[in-house]
């Protein structure tokens, strides 16, 4: 696929009041006509992924030239009750969209999650390393990515982990929350992941999908899953202790077990993701958490 300079591409983006999504609808404007749509509304379309109806609709009325659905069931323990309704979202809805796009030959850009692991290697994750949920989200997820890749469209899968930015529902807005109103608090020390700002997401997202829409990477060749999160490792305990060091808030912390933090969902204890993959496709070289969240706290102040 090769754009046209006298007419932009319609870049569909599903999730778009999502933390990745609002980011993703700057990073994405210079590509193309940026179209919204969300289940909550204040987009150019409504959608409903829990609904299949609505989705081929979308895809019929917003004509899109690509597609990135940003959109996802992310309640990871209410997911372990809502079962029915995360598999809607999060595993049918990704194998209707690559039904609907591959019979069109549109490309697609899909998340999915370090949490299809079982973090008990103690090694990095290659894409092609066994996957083994512990949750209800990470199943869901995992059955999602391998829907739309089996369907036969064009989809780049971005598996990603512990996102933060300066919008949304996530850990770092919840520790400056919680800085300010408490004199102590006990974070989990035994899971290890790596932070990863949503701007930096969507930021490559956009560059990748430059790429193929300019026909300088084959999505034929490229398609299929990349592991995309912050170079490096940490546990929610140094995480948390870095977001402090720069927040000039006084707040002790006391790292503990997670078994001293009982969840509804099991959480992977080591679900660090290798990014080489991405690095050898895309030329895209991961900056390291710690690079991030300074540029991410630099613009919250
Ligand atoms: N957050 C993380 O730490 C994390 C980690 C690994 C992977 N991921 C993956 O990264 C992607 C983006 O996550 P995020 O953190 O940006 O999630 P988020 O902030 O929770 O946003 C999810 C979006 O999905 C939309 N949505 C929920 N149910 C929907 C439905 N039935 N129909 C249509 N839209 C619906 C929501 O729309 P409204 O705003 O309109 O309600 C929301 O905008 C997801 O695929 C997620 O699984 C996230």
């Amino acid at each position: 696929m090769t754009v046209s300079t006298n007419k932009p591409p319609r870049l569909l983006l599903i999730g778009a009041n999502g933390q990745v999504g609002w980011e993703l609808c700057r990073t994405l404007a210079p590509l193309g006509q940026v179209v919204t749509a969300s289940v909550e509304g204040g987009t150019d379309h409504w959608v409903d992924l829990a609904d299949a109806e609505s989705v081929s609709r979308l895809i019929q009325e917003a004509k899109p030239d690509a597609v990135i659905n940003a959109a996802a069931y992310t309640a990871v323990d209410k997911a372990e009750t809502e079962t029915l309704i995360a598999q809607r979202i999060n595993a049918d809805a990704p194998g209707m969209l690559g039904a609907l796009l591959g019979e069109r030959g549109i490309p697609i850009v899909h998340y999915s999650t370090d949490f299809v692991f079982a973090g008990d290697t103690g090694q990095p994750y290659r894409e092609d390393d066994a996957p083994g949920p512990l949750n209800v989200y990470g199943a869901t997820k995992l059955e999602g990515e391998r829907r739309l890749l089996d369907s036969g469209a064009n989809a780049i899968v971005f598996r990603t982990a512990w996102i933060y930015g300066a919008r949304g529902n996530n850990f770092l807005l919840t520790m400056r929350r919680m800085f300010a109103d408490k004199d102590e608090l006990r974070i989990v020390n035994d899971q290890i992941g790596s932070p990863t700002w949503s701007r930096m997401l969507a930021e490559v997202t956009a560059l990748v999908l430059h790429r193929v829409l300019i026909g300088e990477l084959d999505i034929e060749r490229v398609k299929g899953v990349y592991h995309l999160t912050g170079a490096g490792q940490t546990s929610w305990y140094d995480f948390a202790c870095s977001i402090l060091g720069a927040s000039g808030e006084r707040c002790r912390l006391l790292p503990i077990p997670s078994s001293e933090y009982p969840a509804p969902a099991k959480r992977p204890a080591f679900s660090v993701l290798d990014n080489s993959k991405t690095l050898e496709t895309f030329g895209v070289r991961l900056p390291d958490w710690q690079h991030s969240l300074r540029q991410c706290l630099e613009e919250l102040r």
